[in-house]
């Protein structure tokens, strides 16, 4: 039987009856369109109980622990998949035959390279921009540069402006590192995987040879993949948002860049090294998990928002920081040492425990990619170059759904009611 809610109002004098929409995995949503009838608004700031959308993409049950791309685990996908194949997943719906694999492949590495004019504009900026600042100026700048296939109501040119992204975003990030470093910009190895020709813009140099590391290349295209897609996070939802008044793809990525920059959302693994940073020495250690249960502090990287059991992507995360500071050799490095002290005390300590604080992926991810050698201002540029294949996967569902509207929300005004301007020269 269909399910519906049934609304009372004006004092229990009229009432309105709301459908209730089925969903394949989580809560049903009440469909509250004709709630207008009421001659009211609803009231959710931050979107706490409103669903913004219908998708197909991503589902995350915060409770169990639970994040699936398309259907499928993210533990299975990391183990599994590649970086690549997660990408044409998300786009596509399904995974790739090896000949789609092949060609999907073939399409990103071919498009790699930037128009060379868009190189020239990096000179605007200060070498000591943040990245961040620079990835969302020059990502927006792709929209001046590639001004064909920008039909978005074309399934086509939707598909052309996807693989741009996917394939240059790498190339815009190494960039954005190489220009803070004074290093020249490293031009992309089409023979190389995804990840392994990232690591070679971003490490080599035209004095020598590099040959990547497959231990590391691994761990950086998990990375990837763990933070490819997070269903309708403030990011993704500020793509939609700007997509849906039909802008410019390059620019409504840009936006998500931006919104992504923030500390609340993208900046939390910076937070952790800064944090081992102050702390100094495992010796220390003590001394601050007593600051961090008298609450004069926080132990970043720890607990979340919405997974309150485990965050499926901090397991994973955390094989491949053993994975990688062994292969590395920074076992007993200082910094790395400090980290997993903090982990093992948290991990016991009934603080923690009671209040269901575990790592976080952010905890292991800074950790991983400061031994890669990446460094900290840039984290949240690696976030936004795995991010970008879930934004552009959520505008183009978005686009191609008949029943897409410009986001516009409502609002509770509480402002001054209506009065008559006063000139200057009479105001008390
Ligand atoms: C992510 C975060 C904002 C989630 O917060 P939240 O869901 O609102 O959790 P709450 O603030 O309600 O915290 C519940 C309890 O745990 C404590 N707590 C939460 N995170 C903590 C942390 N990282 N260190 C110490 N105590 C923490 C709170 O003080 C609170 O204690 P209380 O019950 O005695 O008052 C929070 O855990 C945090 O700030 N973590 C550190 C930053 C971080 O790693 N963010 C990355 C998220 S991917």
């Amino acid at each position: 039987m269909e399910k519906k809610v049934t609304l009372t109002y004006n004092e229990g004098k009229d009432s309105l009856e709301l459908p209730v929409l089925p969903s394949t995995l989580g809560p049903d949503v009440v469909d509250i369109r004709s709630f207008s009838k009421t001659g009211m608004f609803t009231f959710d700031p931050g979107f706490l109980a409103t669903s913004s959308c219908e998708s197909k993409i991503t589902y995350i049950d915060g409770d169990l622990g639970q994040l699936y791309y398309r259907g499928y685990p993210i533990e299975q996908l990391a183990e599994q998949s590649d970086y690549l194949e997660v990408c044409y997943l998300l786009i596509n719906g399904e995974l790739p035959t090896a000949q789609q694999s092949a060609e999907f492949n073939r399409t990103v590495m071919s498009h790699t390279m930037v128009h060379e004019q868009l190189t020239r504009f990096f000179n605007g900026f200060r070498r000591d921009a943040h990245p961040m600042a620079m990835m969302v100026g020059v990502v927006g700048a792709l929209s001046a540069f590639y001004q064909d296939s920008l039909d978005i109501n074309n399934e086509e040119h939707r598909k052309v402006a996807m693989f741009r992204l996917i394939s240059k975003i790498p190339t815009i990030a190494a960039m954005c590192y190489r220009y803070n470093q004074g290093l020249p910009f490293v031009y992309p190895r089409n023979d190389l995987s995804y990840t392994a020709n990232f690591m070679h813009m971003m490490f080599s140099t035209p004095c020598e040879p590099y040959v990547p590391n497959p231990v590391l290349v691994r761990a950086l295209d998990v990375i990837f993949t763990l933070h490819a897609d997070h269903e309708q996070n403030a990011s993704t939802s500020t793509v939609r948002l700007a997509g849906s008044s039909g802008a410019n793809p390059f620019a409504c990525i840009a936006a998500g860049i931006a919104c992504l920059w923030g500390p609340s959302h993208g900046g939390a693994n910076e937070a952790v090294l800064l944090m081992l940073d102050e702390i100094g020495s495992v010796d220390k250690v003590p001394a601050f998990m007593e600051g961090v249960k008298a609450k004069t502090h926080k132990l970043m990287g720890f607990g979340h928002r919405v997974y309150k059991n485990m965050d499926p992507r901090a397991s994973v995360m955390r094989r491949i920081c053993y994975e990688v500071l062994n292969e590395l050799g920074l076992q007993n490095d200082p910094k790395f040492k400090l980290a997993m002290e903090l982990e093992r005390i948290a991990l016991e300590d009934s603080y923690f425990i009671e209040r269901k604080l575990y790592p976080n992926v952010d905890f292991y991810s800074g950790i991983v990619q400061s031994a890669l050698g990446i460094p900290v201002p840039m984290f949240t540029v690696i976030f936004a170059l795995a991010r970008t294949v879930g934004w552009i996967s959520h505008w183009n569902e978005m686009i191609a759904d008949p029943g897409m509207k410009i986001g516009r929300p409502r609002q509770q005004y509480t402002g001054a009611t209506k009065r008559d301007y006063v000139p200057a020269d009479q105001r008390g």
